[in-house]
């Protein structure tokens, strides 16, 4: 386990996915290279992580999907030819990887479930707590939901989740979690946000065993001890080693040693960019509040809708 108060400096990214609900886009390009407006999808990632915190973030992808890791790396003859140019918005844009949090990346390999994914993390991340992001929730940029996570981490240790309100039929689809309301701790700025301890979690549970109206979905804070959880996973749900089961053994193990687990009430917009309606959803409401795109986009809709 780590310190309680020990700073949150890495984030742990599983990209090595097939994106098979978008092919054949995803045949030669990356689902987390797909643009979101103007930017690919893992771009909001770091920039959401970077702006909680973290300045190292371990991508865990495969081979093929290098386009991932070039996106955070200089691009010397674009740059000099931009500069040869007097582009200097663009040579911005170009260069602006280099404020966000340090990539690195490692493969996964085979291709084994999402804790299999995350255990990849262990040789990089060491003995410290880390977050990680599931680059298919796309937060808006606004979101201060991880800042909070890491917040409530730092006050009551263990690992930290967060939750998600859905339908009984939705949480079939999510990590469904057994919870008690906790207060807010002090030290954690939630405004009307709800800390809720979890009892319990199950993966993709069928209808009648779903256990509550809260979803786990994909932004996690963890203590390390979750590292020696992931190793001794059994094949779970699917028959793929899943990072839900290890956080259901985080809440048996002694809060001395890394354990407990809290989650952390979603109140800000999330799209769900793994799912193609989530993608054009998240498209259109962020180019609406685009000052550059918006009006025209607001005008084109209402005369699309009047057709329809
Ligand atoms: C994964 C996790 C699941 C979680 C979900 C959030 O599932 O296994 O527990 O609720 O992400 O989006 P996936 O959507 O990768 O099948």
């Amino acid at each position: 386990m780590a310190e309680r108060t020990a700073p949150v400096r890495h984030a742990v990214v599983p990209a090595a996915g097939w994106g098979t609900r978008f092919l054949p886009a995803t045949k030669s390009v990356p689902k987390e290279m797909l643009p979101v407006v103007d930017r690919p999808a893992i771009d909001y990632i770091a920039r959401e992580a970077t702006s909680a915190g973290i300045d190292d973030m371990l991508i865990v992808t495969r081979s093929g999907k290098n386009s991932i890791e070039s996106y955070f790396d200089a691009e010397l003859g674009l740059e000099a030819t931009l500069e040869k140019a007097h582009k200097d918005d663009y040579l911005e844009l170009v260069r602006d990887y280099q404020n966000l949090a340090r990539m690195h990346a490692v493969n996964q390999g085979h291709p084994l479930g999402l804790g299999h994914a995350v255990l990849q993390a262990r040789a990089h991340v060491g003995d410290a707590p880390f977050a990680v992001l599931l680059p298919d929730d796309l937060m808006h940029p606004s979101s201060q939901l991880l800042r909070h996570m890491i917040q409530v981490r730092a006050a009551l240790g263990g690992s930290v989740v967060a939750l998600l309100r859905v339908t009984p039929e939705q949480a079939t689809a999510y990590g469904s979690a057994a919870v008690a309301q906790v207060p807010v701790p002090a030290g954690v700025d939630l405004v009307d946000g709800e800390v809720l301890r979890l009892d319990r979690v199950v993966e993709k549970p069928p209808l009648e065993e779903v256990l509550s109206e809260y979803a786990v979905v994909g932004r996690y804070v963890f203590d390390p001890a979750v590292f020696d959880r992931l190793a001794g996973l059994k094949p779970g749900r699917g028959g793929e080693y899943q990072l839900t089961d290890a956080i259901a053994e985080l809440i048996d193990v002694d809060p001395a040693q890394g354990g407990g687990v809290h989650g952390v009430v979603i109140t800000e917009r999330r799209f769900d960019t793994g799912d193609k309606l989530g993608y054009i959803e998240a498209n259109v409401a962020l180019a609406l509040e685009d000052p550059d795109l918006g009006p025209g986009l607001r005008q084109f809709l209402m005369d699309e809708l009047r057709e329809a």
